[in-house]
């Protein structure tokens, strides 16, 4: 754990588990979701039943994620990077944590927004 004033080498084991379990759920159900579409309407339906129930562990994960990121510190980006680079590297970060609660957050919505029909 970070003593005060020092920072972090790497990323630790727990913020990296995350980064990786949640970018392959992500990858497969937006797979999932594409392969559904074109899916006879039985197979659609339960693919995206599971679909909406991996989303909204998607949710709960990046969630639990953000929190993670906000109690712990990150590694400091590389000095070598130049104001705009880290700056930009930043807002990325935030881009990427804002998406990630987002995008399952508008599922949930199109999801409400079609009960009954789909
Ligand atoms: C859905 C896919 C992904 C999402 C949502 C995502 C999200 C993020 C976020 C939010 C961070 C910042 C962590 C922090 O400092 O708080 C990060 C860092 C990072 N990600 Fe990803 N990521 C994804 C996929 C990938 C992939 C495919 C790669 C590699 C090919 C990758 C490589 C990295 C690396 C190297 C860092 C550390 C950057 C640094 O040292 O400043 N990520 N990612
Ligand atoms: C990170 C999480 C998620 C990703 C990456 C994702 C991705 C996608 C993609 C790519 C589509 C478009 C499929 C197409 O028409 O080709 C889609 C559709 C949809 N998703 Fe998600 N989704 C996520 C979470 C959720 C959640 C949490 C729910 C509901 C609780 C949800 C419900 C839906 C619904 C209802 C549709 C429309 C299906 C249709 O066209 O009839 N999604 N999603």
């Amino acid at each position: 754990m970070n003593t005060m004033g020092s920072q972090a080498q790497r990323y630790s084991l727990g913020a990296m588990a995350l980064h990786w379990i949640i970018a392959v759920l992500i990858a497969l159900n937006f797979i999932g979701a594409w392969v559904a579409d074109d899916a006879p309407r039985a197979e659609k339906l339960q693919m995206m039943a599971s679909h909406k129930a991996m989303g909204l562990l998607i949710l709960a994960l990046s969630l639990l994620r953000l929190v993670w990121r906000l109690v712990n510190r990150p590694p400091a980006l590389l000095e070598s990077l130049k104001t705009w680079e880290a700056a930009l590297a930043k807002v990325t970060h935030w881009l990427f944590y804002f998406a990630m609660i987002a995008i399952p957050l508008a599922g949930w919505g199109l999801h409400s927004a079609a009960m009954g029909k789909a």
